[in-house]
């Protein structure tokens, strides 16, 4: 599958190079896009199921006109880069988001040492990088990776190293004003969507926040605290989504400020870390809000699918067609994760700018 992207990325060097006009796709293969006019993005048959490892379908889009036939060796790491780096500066700020915050002030983090499990995903780093990249570009945010080795201590499990990786994106880009932790194991399956619109803009927060519903506990049972309804968004500093196991930490925002800075270092606490909670960082987090009113005042509960949808679930979790991100948490378990993977890769939505 690599070989084939790669040699699909050297055609359009070739072509570049060349100047030649495209020839149209074969019929086939037209069926995984939607050509759209500048700046518009489309989703991929839903209904359709590629192959085991589908090639994405921006390079499809970009890419597909040249037969393998039609090249001669193999593109350099330099020309993989090139043509990388067109695609994406050819939709950045595309988006032409215009509620705030926007652009620069919002980082992405993937904070990773690329190794682990992770559900045996074919390609996940790489794909996970693609697709954020493509996100970031098209709405001019920071896109950064951190690799956690550096943070992870044998006086604590690997997890932990998630906190001070948040607290080094902050570190990296002063001018941020929101990270926005995402596992790497989640795909972006909207990235028409901007996160002001979906949640950061003042107005928008009020309305998403999981007003009266239960606030949980780990193990699932409720912890007789019901989230707020009278909520000051301007002291919302936190976002994170809550399951059927209280607040799921794989996909979380931060706010830039003192308060976040205090938050975090205590957060990460020895006295939590050696508490060995079953899921280690994020049932320390659930342990705060349930018992720190003061601390639960600046962290809004949304609706898990608002920033974390997961790969199966029901209305109230799994993805729907619209969702931002699909999250592929617990899929080890069925040893589902790459199938699943797969089958979300092939139906994304993706972004495209007609030449
Ligand atoms: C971007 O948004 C501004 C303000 O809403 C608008 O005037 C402008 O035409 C838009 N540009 C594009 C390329 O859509
Ligand atoms: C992270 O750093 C470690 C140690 O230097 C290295 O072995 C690993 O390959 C790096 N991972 C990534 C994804 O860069």
């Amino acid at each position: 599958m690599i070989l084939v992207r790669k040699l699909q990325i050297l055609a359009l060097i070739a072509l570049t190079v060349a100047g030649l006009t495209f020839i149209s796709l074969p019929q086939q293969r037209q069926q995984n896009r939607v050509v759209l006019p500048l700046g518009e993005v489309a989703y991929g048959a839903q209904e359709q199921r590629g192959p085991a490892h589908p090639i994405p379908t921006h390079i499809i889009g970009a890419l597909g006109q040249v037969s393998n036939e039609a090249l001669a060796g193999q593109p350099t790491q330099r020309e993989l880069k090139a043509a990388k780096d067109m695609h994406l500066s050819k939709i950045r700020g595309k988006a032409n988001d215009s509620l705030e915050p926007k652009g620069g002030k919002i980082v992405l983090l993937t904070a990773t040492d690329g190794k682990g499990h992770n559900g045996a995903i074919t390609n996940l780093l790489e794909t996970v990088e693609e697709n954020r990249e493509e996100y970031c570009a098209y709405h001019d945010y920071k896109y950064q990776f951190i690799n956690i080795t550096k943070h992870v201590s044998p006086s604590r499990h690997p997890v932990w190293a998630k906190v001070p990786a948040i607290q080094e994106a902050f570190e990296l880009n002063p001018t941020a004003e929101w990270v926005w932790w995402l596992d790497t194991d989640a795909i972006i399956m909207t990235p028409e969507i901007d996160l002001a619109s979906l949640v950061l803009d003042p107005e928008v927060m009020k309305t998403k926040i999981a007003c009266d519903r239960p606030i949980k506990l780990p193990n699932g049972k409720p912890s007789g605290l019901t989230v707020s309804c009278d909520v000051d968004v301007n002291m919302v500093d936190v976002i994170v989504g809550q399951d059927h196991n209280g607040v799921n930490a794989g996909s979380i925002l931060f706010r830039r400020n003192e308060w976040t800075m205090a938050f975090l270092d205590m957060w990460a606490d020895p006295m939590y870390v050696n508490r060995r909670f079953e899921r280690q960082e994020q049932d320390a987090l659930n342990h705060i809000i349930v018992n720190h009113p003061k601390i639960r005042e600046h962290i809004a509960i949304v609706p898990q699918r608002v920033i974390n949808a997961y790969s199966v679930g029901g209305d109230e979790m799994g993805w729907r067609t619209g969702d931002l991100v699909v999250h592929f948490a617990g899929c080890w378990v069925n040893n589902e994760c790459d199938k699943r993977w797969q089958d979300f890769w092939s139906r994304r939505q993706v972004i495209e700018v007609q030449d």
